[in-house]
């Protein structure tokens, strides 16, 4: 870059971190001023289950803003995706935000994570509850194979404030019928359940609200929750995990773990 004295400063080049991958953005996709996804190559060596998180970060800095980022792509995927919030200020999404194809982004070799299919025991009927950028780790699960082997059905629930917001997980929904290796599994068997709560929007509400009335359940066609056939999976905000799982908890399920697989699992949706 030309400086006023004429003199041209050097690009800051900071070195990699030890255990990180530096991997190449593919795409971008900005769904509202507050949302957007991106994809970036998936290193050979990078093996994760459907469901984890990966901890992302720029090379902007000598010691990088880690934060922690479902992986919105299912294990078999070439390349690896990521649902975004941009939080004005936030120290990594206000420059995460303006990412462009053939940029640069950091990810931490290990992925981890409770929301996956192993900290399941198996069921009848898999719900994916979740708010926000919390589609994300189920935007993995829905494209995975494994998912339908293991459910019979699998209701994703996704309530945002805008109807905007929602675009993500329709357009995924709609891909996936036409997806030739997940599209033979999916199809009659996976339920996207939408609802907004600011905007007009054919269905309306908080999905607490809307499991409490029963009005999701008669909208499915599906008896109330059961523990010795359904399933859950919660990821939205702090409040809204507290208050979703201890709905879960009323109808007799019980949160498991990696270590101990049981009936629920929660996992809050990470944004800085
Ligand atoms: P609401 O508009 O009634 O607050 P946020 O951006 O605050 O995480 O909210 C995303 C979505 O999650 C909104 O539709 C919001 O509804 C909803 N939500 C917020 N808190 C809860 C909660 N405790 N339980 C269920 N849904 C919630």
């Amino acid at each position: 870059m030309p400086l006023a004295d004429g003199t041209t400063a050097e690009k800051t080049a900071f070195p990699i971190p030890t255990g990180v991958f530096a991997e190449t953005v593919t795409l971008v996709e900005h769904y509202t001023d507050s949302l957007f996804r991106f994809r970036i190559t998936r290193p050979a060596s990078f093996r994760f289950r459907s469901g984890e998180f990966a901890m992302i970060g720029l090379p902007n800095a000598e010691k990088p803003v880690f934060r922690a980022y479902s992986i919105a792509s299912p294990s078999w995927d070439e390349e690896i995706e990521f649902f975004s919030i941009k939080v004005p200020n936030g120290p990594l999404t206000e420059h995460l935000q303006k990412i462009q194809p053939g940029d640069t982004v950091l990810m931490r070799q290990k992925p981890t994570g409770t929301l996956v299919n192993d900290a399941l025991i198996a069921g009848k009927r898999l719900y994916m509850f979740s708010t926000g950028t919390g589609i994300a780790p189920f935007a993995s699960l829905i494209r995975d194979p494994e998912t339908y082997e293991k459910f019979e059905q699998v209701i994703l629930t996704h309530t945002c404030r805008e109807v905007a917001e929602l675009k993500y997980g329709l357009d995924l929904v709609a891909e996936i019928t036409d997806d030739p290796l997940v599209g033979e599994f999916a199809n009659g068997r996976l339920f996207h359940y939408t609802s907004a709560t600011r905007e007009d929007y054919p269905r309306m509400g908080r999905v607490t609200d809307l499991m409490t009335s029963g009005k999701l359940f008669a909208d499915l066609g599906v008896p109330p929750i059961d523990p010795e056939t359904d399933r859950g999976m919660i990821c939205g905000s702090t409040q809204m995990l507290k208050d979703t799982r201890q709905i879960l908890e009323g109808f007799g399920l019980v949160e498991g773990a990696n270590s101990k697989p049981a009936t629920f699992v929660v996992e809050r949706a990470f944004v800085d």
